[in-house]
């Protein structure tokens, strides 16, 4: 029996030895060790080993095995080993990488940033809001009455429980104040909505900058400072502005303000930017009656608060003659701004 073992245990060697690829070894591993391997076969004849040699024939049987198992475990590990050192072959991994290209700021964002980047410079601070809004935010707090054109169906995007898209970032100025009590210095980026027709210098989804700034003893000249140096910080201090006298619901007076658009081979023209103005006592009298106090006691307070569209200051900066241009992703325009 044990000439028998020691038979099996060098025939399996040998296989496994000669076995070139996983396939080989794992039919050598069920020839030997398998239910029906060689050596699962002859262990069943240990029944008729006489009873003095049953611990030298078991001791024979264990060894057998070990050997064969341990031989399997080794053949396997170099076979990976050597299939590993194969893949590995086939690459260069000085190669450089297959190239990404490189991406950029959109314009948009490229002006808001320079926008906020003076006017924090200048103590304003970031706010937000949404751009779902009650329509008493977006218009009633906003000394915007009923039949104002700017509520009508035909010029503002209504979901059917009343609320809206914001037609404006003003929704923030009374978000802000609602919030906490003065002074405030606050700038609100963000998205607003109208039912434009979209041409070449309209959209029905475009950026606007708001700003407010609440204090006792805040001025108009304050208001023109603030705009003139930022717009200057933009375009340069040649740059024609002008402050055109306008009426908005929430601001008395009133101002829009043009810049000049300078398109090569194109006639100059006003473009408007922005629209300000010193906040309307009314707008004070709804925020403190949703506050339940007098914080914003207009006999107190004043302030100036202002919108500007960023689209169009991006145009004006970088002589772009068509809004659409900034939303059509189309990257043969959007490189010449990397
Ligand atoms: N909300 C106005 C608009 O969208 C702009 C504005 C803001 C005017 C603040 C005055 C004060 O046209």
């Amino acid at each position: 029996m044990i000439d028998q073992l020691d038979a099996i245990q060098s025939e399996a060697l040998s296989a496994i030895e000669a076995a070139t690829e996983g396939d080989a070894l794992e039919a050598a591993r069920v020839g030997f060790l398998g239910r029906k391997g060689k050596l699962t076969l002859a262990s069943a004849g240990m029944k008729d080993v006489p009873k003095e040699d049953k611990p030298a024939v078991g001791q024979a049987l264990n060894a057998a095995r070990k050997a064969i198992t341990e031989a399997l475990d080794a053949k396997l590990a170099a076979l990976q080993a050597d299939a590993d050192a194969d893949a590995a072959a086939g690459i260069d991994v000085t190669l450089p990488g297959a190239p990404l290209p490189r991406g950029a700021r959109h314009p948009i964002s490229q002006m808001l940033s320079r926008a906020v980047g003076t006017l924090r410079r200048m103590g304003f601070a970031l706010a937000t809001g949404p751009e779902i809004e009650t329509e008493w935010h977006c218009f009633d707090a906003l000394n915007t009455p009923p039949d104002h054109p700017a509520r009508n169906e035909s010029d503002t995007f209504y979901f059917g429980d009343g609320r809206l898209l914001r037609t404006h970032t003003s929704t923030v100025q009374i978000r802000t104040m609602e919030a906490a009590p003065p002074p405030v210095r606050i700038i609100a980026p963000g998205s607003a909505y109208r039912r434009d027709e979209i041409d070449a210098t309209h959209l029905s989804q475009f950026n606007q900058l708001e700003g407010l700034y609440v204090d006792t003893d805040v001025s108009l000249a304050d208001l023109k400072g603030t705009l003139e140096y930022l717009l200057r910080s933009i375009f340069g201090k040649d740059t024609p502005v002008r402050f055109r006298p306008h009426f908005f619901p929430f601001t008395e007076p009133s101002f829009e303000i043009d810049i000049q658009l300078r398109v090569k081979g194109k006639a100059a023209r006003w473009i408007e930017i922005a629209g300000c103005g010193m906040v309307d006592p009314d707008v004070f009298n709804a925020v403190n009656q949703a506050r339940g106090d007098q914080a914003y006691d207009p006999d107190k307070v004043g302030g100036f608060a202002f919108g500007l569209g960023l689209e169009r200051l991006a145009m004006i900066l970088w002589g772009i003659s068509d809004i659409r241009l900034l939303i059509e992703n189309d990257t043969r325009f959007l490189r010449q701004f990397a």
